[in-house]
């Protein structure tokens, strides 16, 4: 979740791009950079950190000119630093790319152009873009070269470049991230996102996926990357303000991550589903194979929420790999003498990478010798960096405290991972494998077809945000998704809430029930179905008053309950990463019918540094 803003005119570009940088920042930074046209060469100014320090060097270097690019970067390949940083160049220098996305071949890409002596500074993706470019320059002009190298990118893409070679134009190209051409008097504007630009202009085109787009300081034109034809844009007033596009159009920013999680999982999914949909890979992985063989055991550690993500984990890796696993909280691993030796395989979860707990029983278990492996959001986090390997969640930055996309990420990923250990340890074939994948890769469009439809949950929460105590019911793979749904309740709306195993209730929550207390019931379809309706009728003889997540068709539940929200069907390994948004939505909608702060519950930090 980066920002990209270019500026091609007659006024000076630096102080237009920096004030466009400030205006992205909310989407993420942990870097920056400006690459503007001086009239002879391309100036690059970058820097770690806020754009304050970023536009403090630029005052020190002074690149004065008319045309420019700049990027504020939310790392995805390779760790926050200058080299990290866009604008990126080729070997000469006359080149400068910023890039949203994530270009999922640049591995083969960066080999080739490697054995064909190009030198690489960063560890990006992006870097290859500028490579190529350079490459085809060398017998096109720059917008011929611009498209041959986007004919080869594979992944998604938001692009604007510049050369110095033609130093009157800025090339702009989309696929999967979004960007605009912004019209001014005698100017033009291109960025990922219209907040970038307002302070200049409010009339953008779009362009869409498939489409590049030439702007020169005389005009624009766009065609499409395949045919060449000419694209008919039209021209769109941003009306807008800039609250409400940080928010993307959302009250807050929890309901914008919830509904972006459809387009978080497939993210979490790139590059690592290969060969027609029947092999995972995890580039982290490749050449410790034969330490994996050896792996015995399975130790997930984690907090909060991840560390429900881990119990899901717990259920698919079981189910698929029948490998052990032990899921801990990490406070309390760091504290035990857990038994951890090289045999096994150690996974840390962690939005936010700096959660101290877990860094510290990470750090425990890679002393007694185990391979530690990071499923992580933030990218050159702590536990990003202290790990042997691991995968980030690709999930874009998570704003609101409450944790909502990036466990539906966490989920993801170690739903490929527990496939790719299947795989190495020969538990399952090709055919198997392509059967899983293609359940998870419907899962976004599901989530999607979901939060298209919703309207039950917000009636529910109407009758019962003034609850005092809520109890939350699962079985099996979706006992997880009973504690998360009362992590979420309890920690945004104030409420009580309770998790539990579905069949534990008689074993003491039972006691709880009466007429006044809501029970939720995670019922969908699945192997303990039957188990489960059996719980319920013995809420319901006490008076509960029940409500239940169901499959969609499952008619008979509401002869048994008050309510039933229905979600879209899918295996059982992976019902948690549906049934888990309704449990969303319900806190979301409960606690704003309280009157609390949504995005910034009270007590509460992102990201916890301390035990
Ligand atoms: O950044 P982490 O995933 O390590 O954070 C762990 C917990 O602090 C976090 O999940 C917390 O429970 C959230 N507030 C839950 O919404």
């Amino acid at each position: 979740m980066c920002g990209i803003i270019g500026y091609i005119g007659k006024k000076e570009a630096s102080p237009i791009l920096i004030s466009g940088l400030r205006r992205l920042e909310y989407r993420g930074y942990d870097s920056a950079g400006v690459s503007v046209w001086n009239g002879r060469d391309l100036v690059n100014v970058k820097r770690t950190g806020r754009i304050s320090v970023l536009s403090d060097a630029i005052d020190e270097k002074r690149p004065v000119g008319s045309l420019g690019i700049a990027h504020t970067r939310w790392a995805t390949h390779g760790a926050p630093s200058e080299e990290n940083a866009h604008p990126h160049s080729d070997c000469s220098g006359k080149v400068a790319v910023v890039h949203n996305g994530i270009i999922e071949n640049f591995v083969s890409l960066k080999k080739s152009l490697l054995s064909e002596g190009h030198k690489f500074i960063s560890e990006t993706d992006t870097e290859v873009i500028a490579h190529m470019i350079e490459k085809y320059m060398k017998v096109e002009d720059f917008e011929s070269a611009v498209v041959s190298t986007l004919k080869l990118l594979e992944g998604a893409y938001g692009l604007v470049a510049i050369s110095a070679d033609e130093p009157d134009k800025i090339i702009v190209a989309k696929k999967g991230s979004p960007l605009v051409i912004g019209i001014g008097d005698g100017e033009y504007f291109v960025a990922s996102d219209t907040s970038a630009i307002l302070d200049h202009t409010k009339n953008v085109i779009y362009l869409d996926d498939g489409e590049v787009g030439v702007v020169e300081s005389g005009g624009y034109r766009v065609f499409n990357l395949h045919d060449n034809s000419v694209a008919d844009k039209m021209i769109e007033e941003v009306s807008a303000n800039m609250d409400a596009i940080e928010k993307g159009g959302f009250d807050t920013f929890m309901l914008k991550e919830i509904f972006e999680q459809p387009e978080s999982i497939v993210n979490a999914m790139r590059g690592h589903i290969t060969e027609g949909g029947s092999v995972v890979k995890f580039g982290g992985l490749e050449g410790h194979e034969k330490r994996l063989s050896e792996i015995n055991r399975v130790i997930i550690v984690a907090c909060g929420t991840s560390f429900h993500a881990g119990l899901v984990a717990r259920w698919m890796m079981e189910e698929l790999v029948k490998i052990p696993v032990e899921v801990e909280y990490a406070s309390e691993f760091r504290y035990r003498n857990p038994i951890v030796d090289e045999n096994c395989f150690v996974i840390a979860i962690s939005q936010s990478g700096e959660t101290a707990d877990t860094l510290a029983a990470l750090k425990l278990a890679k002393e007694r010798g185990a391979f530690t492996y990071g499923v992580c959001n933030v990218v050159g986090s702590s536990i990003a960096r202290a790990v042997d390997a691991g995968a980030y969640l690709h999930a874009g930055p998570e704003i609101s405290v409450a944790s909502t996309k990036a466990f539906t990420s966490q989920i993801t990923v170690l739903a490929l991972l527990s496939v790719y250990f299947a795989q190495q340890f020969g538990k399952i074939n090709k055919n198997e494998a392509h059967k899983i994948l293609s359940h998870l890769e419907q899962i976004p469009n599901k989530v999607k077809e979901y939060l298209e439809n919703v309207k039950d949950v917000e009636e529910i929460a109407k009758e019962f945000y003034n609850a005092t105590n809520i109890l939350y019911l699962g079985r099996g793979a979706n006992f997880p998704v009973a504690l998360e749904g009362a992590l979420k309740m309890k920690e945004l709306s104030y409420i009580h809430a309770e998790g539990c195993p579905a069949a534990e209730m008689k074993h003491g929550p039972i006691a709880l029930i009466d007429k006044e207390m809501p029970v939720i019931f995670i019922a969908t379809k699945d192997s303990t179905y039957d188990k489960i309706v059996s719980n319920i009728q013995e809420v319901k003889a006490r008076g509960g008053r029940v409500i239940a997540i169901a499959t969609v068709g499952d008619n008979y539940l509401e002869t048994l309950v008050e309510h039933v929200i229905y979600v879209p069907e899918t295996i059982e390994i992976f019902s948690p990463l549906l049934n888990v948004i309704p449990m969303q939505l319900l806190a979301y909608y409960i606690t704003t019918m309280k009157g609390h702060d949504v995005d910034k519950p009270r007590n509460l930090a992102k990201s916890v540094t301390v035990e």
